[in-house]
């Protein structure tokens, strides 16, 4: 009789044939983004430090589409080279979640509300742990040698990808359960009110990054490290207490007005993400997060030396992202893109300027370019403003389009409210070139919709 023991796993009525034997999609660069916000409706391109460079080297990905189709891609590059991956999935939650933004005027606010995501699943937890399964086991032959994932989720699946991850890693690679918890409202009389995460680290193998973080002593621990007392051990860092695996000190991004509250639903606060990226990568690791929302782990990626990778098949979330990062300076990042999803999402009606070309008193050329109008494919009963500008998020500009990628040198953003206050829809830019070429503008609309056109620059 055969003795040994069949591992423990989790077993469930899969559709595999869904997920493995679909061909991946084509995923195609579209654009390129060497970020120059411009958010003064004066502005005059000889207030820039910089004129914007076309960039050759990009370390940093944004993939719009679903994350299988890139995670296909990147594992047939097999080059296991990701530190450290954050992943925040849908938790199963039978909801659809909407980003509500106030759009208009101050005096004059209305709400439009857009779907960013659905969290519903044909075949209930089945199609939910079917989706997870294959796409974690995709992600781990992804990570470096050092490398290592997080995986946040809450109690409505928590205990099944706690095995699913046992499965895929090994149970001897589990690393930590960290337990979130925040505060907030709530208002059931059943049961306790629900209010922590669970954040899942399990690494490659052993030697996985670890940097030690560390978190204010309590008042009774400093009150005692005053006393003398016995041994080295017991003397207060200067850095401070090890941090436990509970985390009570960072709250999620709760007031409407926070600078860092963008409206998406689920966003996480960037303390959190900083904490998780800190403890388990160094400065210029490579970090992807392939559930990427509104591209909290991207901003914080920038602020701490990383470079990543970002993925996400919601065109608010990609909007969202866009815009987060354009704002926050972001390092130059390239958009690949999968052509379905594309097309979905092209959908305005832009009419450009024609540009005019100006040489100036130092012989240098300049160049004015604006929007003539622009009508979006939406139509909401309950915001119809007489100008079209109102229905413009953000725009982009690409002084000389190949007609392949989009080169975004400059992006028009409006000035600390990102749907109110007017938006510059005229521009004066140094020439980058004296030949005949064309310039290309982008618009994003406030429904998360783009349009592009084009004008040829005869010279
Ligand atoms: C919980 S949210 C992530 C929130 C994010 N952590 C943040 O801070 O904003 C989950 C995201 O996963 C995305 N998503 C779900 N399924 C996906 C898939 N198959 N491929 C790519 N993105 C997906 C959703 O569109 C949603 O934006």
């Amino acid at each position: 009789m055969d003795n040994i023991k069949p591992p423990t796993y989790l077993q469930w009525d899969s559709d595999i044939d869904s997920n493995k034997e679909r061909t991946p999609r084509s995923v195609r660069e579209i654009e390129r983004v060497v970020v120059n916000p411009i958010r003064d409706i004066q502005w005059s391109f000889e207030q820039m430090a910089e004129p914007a460079i076309p960039v050759n080297a990009v370390y940093n990905r944004y993939h719009y589409g679903d994350n299988y189709e890139l995670l296909k891609v990147l594992c047939a590059e097999n080059s296991r080279r990701i530190d450290l991956i954050y992943i925040d999935p849908p938790y199963m939650t039978e909801l659809d979640y909407h980003s509500t933004i106030g759009v208009g005027s101050y005096s004059d606010v209305k709400h439009v509300s857009r779907e960013a995501f659905k969290d519903r699943w044909p075949r209930g937890l089945d199609s939910y742990l079917d989706m997870l399964y294959h796409r974690i086991g995709l992600m781990r032959q992804l990570l470096s040698k050092e490398g290592s994932i997080f995986v946040h989720v809450d109690w409505h699946v928590s205990h099944y990808v706690r095995v699913l991850l046992d499965e895929i890693f090994g149970r001897d690679n589990f690393v930590n359960e960290i337990v979130w918890c925040f505060s907030g409202g709530g208002n059931s009389r059943k049961h306790f009110h629900r209010k922590h995460d669970l954040i899942f680290w399990y690494a490659r193998n052993q030697d996985y990054i670890y940097n030690p973080q560390h978190r204010p002593y309590t008042s009774g621990t400093v009150q005692r490290g005053l006393t003398p007392v016995k041994g080295e051990r017991y003397k207060l860092h200067e850095d401070g207490a090890l941090m436990q695996d509970w985390w009570i000190d960072i709250n999620k991004v709760l007031s409407p007005t926070a600078r860092e509250n963008l409206k998406f639903p689920t966003q996480k606060p960037k303390e959190l993400i900083k904490r998780i990226i800190a403890s388990a990568s160094h400065p210029g690791s490579l970090v992807a997060d392939f559930f990427a929302g509104s591209g909290t782990t991207a901003e914080v990626c920038n602020e701490l030396g990383r470079n990543w990778i970002m993925c996400d098949n919601s065109r608010v979330a990609m909007q969202t992202t866009l815009y987060r990062l354009i704002n926050s300076s972001s390092a130059p990042f390239s958009i690949s893109a999968d052509k379905s999803y594309l097309e979905e999402s092209t959908s305005g009606h832009l009419i450009l300027k024609n540009p005019v070309v100006k040489k100036c008193d130092n012989n240098k050329y300049v160049i004015d370019i604006g929007i003539q109008t622009y009508r979006s494919q939406i139509i909401n009963k309950d915001f119809n403003p007489k100008n079209f500008a109102d229905y413009i998020e953000f725009w982009e500009v690409d002084l000389d389009y190949n007609g392949k990628v989009f080169n975004s040198h400059f992006q028009v953003i409006r000035d600390k409210r990102r749907f109110m206050e007017a938006i510059a829809l005229d521009l004066r830019l140094p020439m980058t070139t004296i030949k005949n070429y064309q310039i290309a503008i982008r618009v994003y609309d406030i429904f998360a919709h783009a349009a592009m056109a084009v004008a040829p620059v005869n010279m």
